[in-house]
């Protein structure tokens, strides 16, 4: 059995702040109830949401002060609950079990997660690229699989192609048979929307109606994911590239819309919210959160599936600089944080 310390290494917050307001902190490892397991962090990685929580933007998803924050890890399991059948001292697993009030995070040394929550690390990939998955894939899923549920040969459109939640999104609707249109800001972007299956990529800056005319000669989109979280700002955008009977799907809905298009095109309208099993204990949810992550992980293993991490290789202690990076939008894809790896 591996030999568990008393106290651990963390980065907490005991403010919300900017990117610098994380400071080292020594903590007690975390003990963990009938349905957990310990495991030993070896990487985390950052979301959107993760410095939405620091900067006290989404103040009410914060953990008690000092808070550690960061939902998604990969590590190996070093203590199981007494309910826990699934997993064994040992096993090398990945998910996004935590960061919000409630529960502990993952900017630790030694994390508590429901089992519930997590799966079996995919065995191809390292401990970093597995932590970038879970948060992104499960809403990326959630998007295109369960809520769009995209069909062999319709027209998808992707806002944000090489984005962390786009960039999963774009190959999930290339499986699904969708004939996947990406949209990224750069060349560079584009041509990696293309590598990862993207049929067409270009620019979100030009015209809707100029795009639309020339991908579906005018007919609109079948599917609109929008992984932009400008919310209400862009669901006009999202309307106008719809189709007839389209459906629209957003990770972040919040301000308010014209509904005018929904109604005359008879659009359907989703959101995403994969922390939802999180913040309200919903069992059968987390469940469902650690059954997508295996079908991921059987996937990634088959060469199916891809992460694709920023090129950067942050170090526990340099958590403010990889908030800052994703902040700045400087980042492609997943940046990814070492913590024990
Ligand atoms: N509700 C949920 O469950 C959930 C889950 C995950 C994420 N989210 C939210 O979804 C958003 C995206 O998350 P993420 O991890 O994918 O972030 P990300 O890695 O920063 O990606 C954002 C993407 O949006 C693109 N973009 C920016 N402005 C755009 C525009 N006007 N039109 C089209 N694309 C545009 C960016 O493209 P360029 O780089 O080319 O500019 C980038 O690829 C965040 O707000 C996050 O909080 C919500």
């Amino acid at each position: 059995m591996p030999e568990i310390p008393e106290t651990m290494d963390a980065q907490v917050i005991r403010e919300f702040g900017e990117p610098d307001a994380f400071e080292a902190a020594e903590l007690d490892v975390p003990e963990i109830d009938a349905n957990e397991v310990l495991v030993e962090v070896a990487a985390t990685s950052v979301n959107p949401v993760d410095t939405k929580i620091r900067s006290g933007y989404a103040s009410d998803l914060c953990p008690d002060f000092p808070a550690v924050l960061h939902g998604d890890l990969a590590g190996e399991v070093v203590a199981v609950g007494d309910g826990v059948a699934e997993f064994a001292v040992g096993d090398e697993v990945y998910g996004c079990p935590g960061g919000i009030a409630g529960t502990t995070g993952a900017l630790a040394e030694y994390a508590a997660a429901d089992a519930a929550t997590l799966a079996h690390k995919p065995e191809t990939i390292s401990m970093r690229e597995a932590a970038a998955l879970p948060l992104v894939t499960i809403t990326a899923w959630d998007g295109v699989v369960t809520r769009a549920d995209v069909s062999p040969g319709e027209s998808v459109l992707v806002h944000g192609g090489t984005g962390g939640v786009g960039h999963v999104g774009v190959q999930l609707a290339s499986l699904e048979g969708g004939v996947v249109h990406a949209t990224a800001s750069t060349d560079a972007k584009r041509d990696l929307a293309r590598d990862l299956g993207a049929d067409y990529a270009f620019d979100y800056h030009r015209d809707v109606e100029d795009y639309t005319a020339e991908y579906t000669d005018g007919e609109g989109f079948d599917v609109v994911f929008d992984t932009v979280g400008a919310g209400a700002d862009n669901l006009g955008t999202d309307f106008a590239a719809a189709g007839v009977k389209g459906r629209v799907v957003t990770t972040v809905s919040r301000g308010e819309a014209d509904l005018d298009p929904v109604h005359s095109k008879g659009l359907s309208v989703d959101t995403v919210f994969m922390l939802l099993p999180l913040i309200h204990d919903d069992h059968a949810g987390r469940l469902r959160h650690g059954e997508i992550l295996e079908r991921v992980a059987a996937l990634v293993d088959e060469g199916d599936l891809d992460i694709h991490l920023d090129d950067t290789d942050y170090g526990l202690d340099e958590v403010s600089d990889a908030h800052s990076r994703l902040e700045a939008g400087e980042h492609v894809g997943k940046i990814a944080i070492r913590v024990n790896d």
